[in-house]
């Protein structure tokens, strides 16, 4: 695994080496929910607050609700996350959203008051009504996944997503890049100029697809920093199997948070592995819980 160690943001170099060594365990895409799970329980560890969006939020695998990343988030403890926007294109899966928000238990007298909002359609076109209806205050710390397949997700909307905070840090991308189906996608698309200028942005698709693996992974890094001045952007493989095989995705990591990378290391070699001791845990939880 060690060829896709990616250099890491010299502030972090001490912590990271001392966190983590290495990409110890491939997450394949079974468990690309629990990569999202696990560091999502490490910040809010941190930040004891939070905003989640998902944007395509319906489970992949219908019959196999524990690999399904939203379920994972909103059940996960503590319950610190305070808002979830879950937005969803299938009527079907839409009602499978619904039937996990009523299931949640009522909140204890120490969690913090919860909501839950689903957005039924198309998240390109209700990403910006979501937003102007639930603004996203400048200092709360907001996640969003984005688990497209292929091109489902518009360039517009990352940009929409990463201009929404005015002040503070960004909101924090999780974007799948499609890796080893890619180009088989591009060449099965009927206006593939149309399509891929929406889902890119613009027409440097093609730089993109010139490049291959990590090299196309990178180059999609760039751009979240060029273009939306994310300060740490680096890409997590997500292979086929266990044993490795084709990566599949490339999960993007963009945020401005320092601490971002070094947690993501962390989840991605502990997503699959032990429960961390409170010891291990300690440099998370020194600040009292809300
Ligand atoms: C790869 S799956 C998401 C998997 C999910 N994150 C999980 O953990 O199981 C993509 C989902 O996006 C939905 N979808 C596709 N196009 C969409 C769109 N334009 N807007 C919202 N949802 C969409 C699909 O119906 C599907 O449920």
């Amino acid at each position: 695994m060690s060829e896709y160690l990616f250099e890491l943001p010299p502030k972090n170099l001490k912590e990271a080496a001392r966190k983590f060594r290495q990409l110890h365990h491939p997450i394949w895409t079974e468990n690309k929910a629990k990569l999202i799970g696990r560091y999502l329980y490490y910040f809010v560890l941190i930040t004891k607050h939070g905003s989640y969006i998902d944007g395509f939020a319906g489970p992949q695998e219908p019959d196999n609700e524990e690999m399904w990343a939203a379920k994972l988030v909103l059940e996960s403890r503590p319950r610190w996350l305070r808002h979830f926007y879950l937005c969803e294109l299938s009527a079907e899966k839409v009602k499978m959203l619904e039937s996990l928000r009523d299931s949640q238990p009522r909140k204890t007298k120490k969690e913090p008051r919860r909501t839950i909002t689903i957005c039924a359609g198309d998240f390109n076109a209700t990403v910006g009504k979501m937003l102007a209806e639930h603004p996203v205050p400048d200092k709360e710390a907001a996640f969003c996944l984005l688990d497209q397949r292929a091109f489902e997700c518009d360039w517009a909307t990352v940009a929409t997503l990463a201009a929404h905070k005015k002040a503070g840090n960004k909101i924090e991308l999780f974007y799948f890049l499609p890796n080893a189906w890619l180009d088989r996608s591009v060449s099965g698309l009927k206006d593939k100029q149309g399509a891929l200028a929406k889902w890119w942005g613009d027409t440097s698709w093609n730089q993109l697809l010139a490049r291959r693996g990590i090299d196309r992974a990178k180059y999609a890094c760039e751009r979240f920093r060029s273009e939306f001045n994310y300060k740490h952007v680096y890409p997590f493989p997500i292979y086929e199997r266990r044993e490795g095989g084709k990566m599949m995705y490339f999960m993007i990591h963009a945020s401005d948070h320092e601490e971002a990378t070094p947690l993501m290391y962390r989840a991605y070699n502990k997503a699959l592995g032990t429960r961390e001791t409170a010891e291990q845990l300690e440099f998370l939880t020194s600040t009292p819980a809300p």
